[in-house]
Formats: structure tokens, sequence, C-alpha cells
């Protein structure tokens, strides 16, 4: 009887429990720093009329939002439910703000959120993160410790499909929990891996997941649905996702912003998207030149170009677009894919036989074997950093210890334990470090330009 009570008691909390997931900071379709910054924040509730609004704290009181928008997804298994979308404006850069979310008049959550900085920041970098494991909510729990400004994820954002459910499983609960507050604090970045995108295309109803749970800038080519170079969907089966990623799909695969002195370009890197096609060259070409303003250029995407692991050694297709990067000065190329952390000297490459997807990319390496990141900070050529620790099982676990199997141009390379990058950028100095679950420091590098 004891038990019954305590059961039924636990399901009106559970039928009363404001959200699915809760409130979550996303920088939105704002790529460029505004004099008033923006952000975006999503929830998902039950798939019930209530009377939603947010607010956020002025000097004179609370001041309330536009009123939240919400798509009702039906993709199964999950039951059908509500995705709000809110805007949270008028924000001075560097504050942090805080705001509320109100349930039919009543306040059901509250947090402070960290607006885009225009100087000195500190941002964290870690991939293939969201398998469900205990490493993966350490390695979360260390990131919280180091106070980012934002985090990004490269790709294989969460584990098996990129499916709803799995966010709701594995990603919501660790990243944005009641006592590890993360995403309620802080935008999260990301870019769409291999795990990301439908592989198996006939099986799963709400996978592609990570167009409508993200929202992030929409400035990348201008693809539409079945594109060449888009990530494909099947008719009739992903339907759901797509009504509720809106204008998301496909476009926000790729897209560019900027963050207190450094444009990030961030690339999808799966095997579908050629960046030979005229339409994402032209694209990168043009983001590039935009981003000669900026102090610092990085580029983000899953597949690495350059890494020494036996695994995934095959997956070498990003390679032909060094070039491009070198001729428009990027300094850094954040790659997970690979589940271990690895740090290239400054290199410059010139492909000369481009294979098959799937195939090795021969070229010709010039590394800069002065730059020590120490002493000597200046680098000439690009610094290529896997970080692809963040969660998943681990790759390759003795290579690190087994220099002789490093490529000659790897200066680093961790894949016995978790880990992720942290760095700190102030004007023209930037500040790099791996940090393992316990906050040891595993690498650590300083660039000056
Ligand atoms: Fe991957």
């Amino acid at each position: 009887m004891r038990i019954l009570a305590a059961l039924l008691l636990a399901a009106i909390l559970r039928a009363q429990a404001p959200f699915l997931a809760p409130p979550y900071l996303q920088l939105g379709d704002a790529p460029l720093p505004a004099a008033r910054e923006r952000m975006d924040l999503l929830w998902q509730a039950e798939d019930r009329d209530a009377a939603w609004s947010v607010e956020v704290q002025g000097l004179k009181g609370w001041i309330p939002q536009a009123e939240p928008t919400f798509h009702r997804m039906a993709a199964p298994p999950l039951p059908p439910h509500r995705m709000y979308r809110a805007t949270l404006r008028d924000l001075s850069p560097g504050a942090r703000v805080p705001y509320r979310v109100k349930r039919d008049g009543a306040v059901v959550f509250e947090a402070e959120a960290q607006v885009r900085k225009s100087g000195a920041h500190r941002f964290l970098v870690t991939g293939d993160a969201a398998e469900g494991t205990l490493e993966q909510a350490a390695i979360a729990r260390a990131m919280a410790a180091q106070h980012p400004d934002f985090v990004f994820i490269a790709g294989d954002l969460v584990y098996g499909r990129g499916r709803a459910a799995e966010y709701r499983a594995r990603f919501f609960p660790v990243y944005n929990a009641e006592d590890l507050p993360l995403m309620r604090r802080v935008p999260f970045l990301g870019v769409p891996g291999n795990h990301d995108v439908p592989w198996d295309l006939q099986r799963w109803p709400d996978t592609l997941a990570y167009f409508s749970e993200w929202s992030l800038p929409l400035d990348g080519p201008a693809l539409r649905p079945g594109d060449p170079g888009a990530a494909p969907a099947v008719a009739g089966l992903h339907d759901a996702v797509l009504a509720a990623a809106g204008p998301a799909y496909p476009r926000m695969a790729s897209y560019s912003f900027e963050y207190g002195g450094v444009h990030w370009t961030v690339l999808d890197s799966n095997a579908y998207a050629d960046w030979a096609s005229p339409v994402l060259a032209a694209w990168l070409e043009a983001d590039l030149k935009a981003a000669q303003r900026a102090t610092w250029r990085v580029v983000a995407l899953h597949h690495p170009l350059f890494q020494s692991s036996r695994s995934h050694a095959e997956d070498q297709w990003m390679r032909p677009l060094s070039p491009i990067l070198e001729r428009y000065g990027v300094d850094l190329v954040f790659a997970g894919h690979v589940h271990n952390y690895q740090r290239t000297a400054p290199l410059r490459f010139a492909p000369t036989k481009i294979g098959r997807r799937g195939e090795p990319v021969a070229g010709r390496f010039e590394v800069d074997a002065a730059f020590d990141g120490k002493t000597v900070t200046r680098a000439h050529g690009i610094l290529h950093l896997v970080t692809g620790a963040g969660g998943a099982h681990l790759y390759d676990k003795a290579q690190g210890a087994d220099r002789a199997s490093w490529q000659p141009w790897t200066r680093a390379f961790v894949s016995d334990r978790h880990s992720f990058t942290e760095v700190d950028v102030d004007g023209r100095t930037l500040r790099l470090r791996q940090l393992d679950a316990e906050g040891r420091e595993l690498d650590a590098i300083t660039l000056t330009r």
C-alpha cells in the first residue's frame, strides 16, 4: 500500500513537472556581435495548452519578452510534446543576465544567462560526447568547473543516431541538470557528426534532431532539402523532425559566427557534403574573406584533416581544404570523430593526390618545427586539434604512449583518458589547455599573433 502511494505520488509529481527538457540557451541566428545582444531560450514540455512567458531582469525590474512560440513534435518513440522557443533581447554584451520562465503566471524556472562577450573570453571544445557514459558526466562536471563563456561540441553530439529520444535521455540530463547547470547559463554550439545524421535511413523517425533541438546561425550555404551537400532525409519518415526544424533544415549544418575577436567557420564534414562543389566552396571562400577583420580564425568540423590514430585513418576527405584555410590565415582547426586528444605542429599541406572518399589524400607537408607554444608562440601554419574524448568510449588507448606510431607532425597525443579543450582568448594571445575529468592539465600551449 505504501509503495503504491509512493508510486502514485511520483506519477503526480511527474505530471506536474513543468519541463521534459528544462530551458537551455542557444546563440540563435545571431552570427555577429551587436551593441544589444540577443539569445534564444529553448525548452520542451508536455503537449497541452499553457500560458508560457519569459522575463529578463532589467534595471527597474523584470522585462517581459515576446511570447514564446512552439512546435508540436510527434516523432516516436517519444510521446508527442511541445518544443518551445523564446528570444531574450536587448542584452548588454558580456553581462550575466537573470531570466525566468513562467507557466500560467507562476515562476517555474530561473537562471542567469552569460551574454556574448566582446573581448577576453573562455570557451571549451569537446566532441563525441553524449553516449550516456559515466565519463561523459565526469567531463561535463569538469567543464562546468572551468566556468566557460560558451561550449562547442565538435560533432557526434549524441549517440547513437542523433535522435530526439537520445537528446532527452543522454544530452539534456547531463549538460543541463539541476546540479550541473551548464546549458542554462552558457550557450552550447555544435556541428553534426556522422552519428547526428541518418545512416540507416529507413529506421528512426526522430533522427536529424540536431536541426530541431539546436538554434544556431542560419548564415551557412543556402542549401535546400534534397540539394547535393545537404543532410539526407526521407519524406514521410522524418517529416515531424523537419517540421519542427523549420528553416534550420538543412541549412544549419554549416555556419559561421564571431565571438570576442574570434571568427568561427563551422563546417558539416559528413560524407554527403562535398566542399569542392561550387555552392559549398564559394560560401567557404566568401566566409573566410569576411573573417579577415577578426584577430583569430577558427574552423570547427567533425572529421579531422590530420591525425595519428589508427582508428578512422581512412577518413581524410577534408584534407583538400587545407590550402584555402592556410591562404586565409586560419589559426586552429578543431575536430572530433577520433575519440582521443591530438595536436599537430603548425602545418601547411599541398595535396598531390585526392582519391575517392575513404582513400588517403597524399600531399606535401610543410611543418613549422620552431613553434613550441612556450617560447616560440607565433605559428606558421595551422594547428589541428582532435578533441574527441568528450564521453564516448576511447580509441587506440595505448597509442598515445607509443610515440613511434605517431605521424611526424603530431606533437601531443593523449588516448588513455577522456578530456576536453579549454581556450582563453585575450586580444592577440590565445592560451589552450587540454584537461581531464579531474582538471589535470594534459597539454598546454600559447599562441600569439
Ligand atoms: Fe564520428
